[in-house]
């Protein structure tokens, strides 16, 4: 049993839970660049008591070599003191080598899902 066998993917246009990592155009080896990662960007997720999305964790995996976990976020108010946190950060980042950018996140009642974006330069 692997964990990886626990982990969902699919379109974010037609599935809420699939994480979205958007990099901009045009990134450049050794230059910094700003990373958005997300649930519910096309179709949003429910964030209340009962029904939220707890973290996104951030890895890049270059096209040579171990994958490096680059970012993590903790969303932490589903409804305490009336806040929401939403699944929703920005961070920056430079890479030396091209590679890809993978988002994992866990829905507490929907799991683990995953989404990517490809970095080349
Ligand atoms: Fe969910």
């Amino acid at each position: 049993m692997s964990i990886g066998e626990f982990v969902k993917s699919a379109d974010f246009k037609s599935e809420k839970h699939a994480p979205v990592v958007v990099v901009p155009a045009g990134i450049k080896a050794g230059e910094t660049f700003e990373v958005e990662v997300s649930v519910g960007k096309e179709i949003a997720h429910p964030n209340t008591a009962e029904h939220y999305i707890s973290w996104i964790s951030v890895y890049f995996q270059p096209a040579a070599g171990p994958i490096v976990q680059v970012a993590r976020f903790e969303y932490t108010a589903h409804s305490e003191g009336g806040a929401f946190t939403e699944p929703v950060s920005t961070f920056k980042l430079k890479l030396d080598k091209p590679g890809t950018i993978i988002a994992t996140s866990y829905c507490n009642l929907h799991g683990l899902w995953e989404g990517s974006a490809e970095v080349a330069f």
